[in-house]
């Protein structure tokens, strides 16, 4: 049959749809350009928001028809699983999905998941309803993963899981690996750093998604002083709000966000300060999540939030108007921030983030900075800073895949534009 892949969601589905896609060609499937020359569809789902599921489920029963087979995968809610059984649409169920050798969409920047599933059970959360309980994937199986990932000329590597701090393997007494057979009782998520970031070869690593309860101070100083690690955090903070955070069951406290990001930026300060004549720009970058109209949040509340989001400086915010999720505990309180006030909320995270980020942008005006080309055009090649920053730089004789200096010219708020430098 002629396969074809529709992924929604985080990275960890993108990822996911990669090992997907090995296991369909292993069966003898072929891969479609589109879904119209497809007989074999695959709807890799999302479940964190209500409206996003009614419309992948609509896309699935109008592709359902006697010529094609559907199957639908990834984090569905069990009362989506029913409407699907209903329509008889058949379910994907991942076995040993970790060995599974992922068929991957980029040649320069690869996803490993690390581990799976959550034991956290914030309130309004979908994902342990949808993934289940917490599975680390053994060291041994991701080292030699990314071992091969950088042989085959791979740039950068992102470790995925829902919360990766808490990453927690048996040590194996058998690995050929001396770092690995020496680490005693388990590795954690740190010495997990530690053993990539001691593997050859010049590569940037992050990771996503962390935990604020789970940013130990043993982590932060390993994020600093693991070089290969990127200055850029993903650390989410969902509200800014002590009261709603509690109803959120974050176990965290603003106090406490707060000071997770000045020590981090310390840790930064002190193993990253670079020499005189090192003329490369790199400050911390933090991006966050933040959702907006969580059942009872007042205004008061909300504005909590935004002062957080000014205190912080954040370089980019992944915002979210609350969505109710059937079997969470949140689903259980009333929903009663209107939908016009939570847009009217996320359209002023969105009006400040704005502002914030573009003078945050103005400072790299004037720097040099390292960029991975990701796109090229005919005009222009587009590529990221170690900081997760988007830049556009004249094309030239760009290719995917080469890291290249540039010098920044010009910053919009979501974007930087740049002259390629020669090294
Ligand atoms: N494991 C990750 C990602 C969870 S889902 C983490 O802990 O951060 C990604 C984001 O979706 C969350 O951070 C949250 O901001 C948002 N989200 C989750 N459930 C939601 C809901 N019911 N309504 C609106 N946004 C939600
Ligand atoms: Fe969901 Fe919370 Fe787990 Fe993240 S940590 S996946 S938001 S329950
Ligand atoms: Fe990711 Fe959505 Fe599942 S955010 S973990 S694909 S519910």
């Amino acid at each position: 049959m002629k396969y074809f892949i529709i992924t929604y969601g985080c990275q960890m589905n993108r990822s996911d749809s990669e090992r997907i896609a090995t296991r369909l060609q292993e069966m003898g499937h072929k891969p479609a350009k589109n879904t119209a020359s497809a007989n074999l569809i695959v709807v890799n789902l999302c479940s964190v928001r209500e409206s996003a599921v009614h419309r992948a489920l609509d896309q699935i029963y109008k592709l359902n028809n006697k010529t094609r087979k559907i199957i639908a995968a990834g984090c569905i809610l069990p009362s989506d699983r029913k409407k699907l059984a209903a329509k008889n649409i058949a379910v994907w169920h991942p076995d040993d999905y970790f060995s599974q050798n992922p068929l991957r969409e980029s040649k320069f920047s690869a996803f490993v998941p690390i581990m799976t599933g959550c034991n956290n059970f914030c309130s309004y959360c979908a994902v342990p309803y949808t993934r289940g309980r917490e599975k680390s994937r053994p060291a041994k199986e991701i080292v030699a993963e990314i071992k091969k990932l950088l042989k085959n000329g791979i740039k950068e590597i992102i470790l995925l899981g829902q919360n990766v701090n808490s990453y927690r393997a048996e040590r194996d007494t058998n690995s050929s690996s001396e770092a690995l057979a020496k680490a005693d009782g388990f590795i954690n998520f740190p010495r997990l750093l530690e053993l990539i970031n001691g593997l050859p070869g010049d590569f940037r690593l992050s990771f996503i998604t962390s935990h604020p309860k789970d940013m130990s101070d043993k982590l932060i100083e390993a994020m600093a002083k693991c070089k290969k690690i990127i200055p850029y955090l993903h650390l989410p903070v969902q509200s800014g709000d002590d009261k709603i955070l509690r109803a959120m069951n974050r176990h965290y406290s603003v106090a406490h966000y707060k000071n997770l990001i000045k020590k981090i930026h310390s840790s930064f300060a002190r193993h990253r300060r670079v020499s005189k004549d090192k003329l490369l720009f790199s400050p911390l970058a933090i991006s966050t999540d933040i959702i907006v109209g969580f059942p009872g949040e007042t205004a008061g509340q909300f504005k909590n939030t935004l002062k957080l989001i000014k205190d912080i400086d954040f370089d980019m915010i992944y915002f979210a108007r609350y969505s109710p999720r059937s079997g969470t505990l949140a689903a259980k309180l009333k929903d009663n921030v209107s939908p016009k006030e939570k847009r009217r909320r996320a359209q002023a995270i969105n009006t400040l983030l704005k502002k914030q980020a573009l003078e945050l942008n103005k400072k790299y005006i004037g720097q040099e900075v390292e960029i991975l080309v990701e796109k090229v055009d005919e005009n222009w090649a587009r590529g990221k800073t170690t900081t997760n920053k988007e830049v556009q730089i004249p094309r030239k004789k760009l290719k995917i895949g080469q890291i290249v200096s540039a010098k920044i010219t010009d910053a919009a708020a979501w974007h930087l534009k740049g002259l390629e430098k020669p090294r």
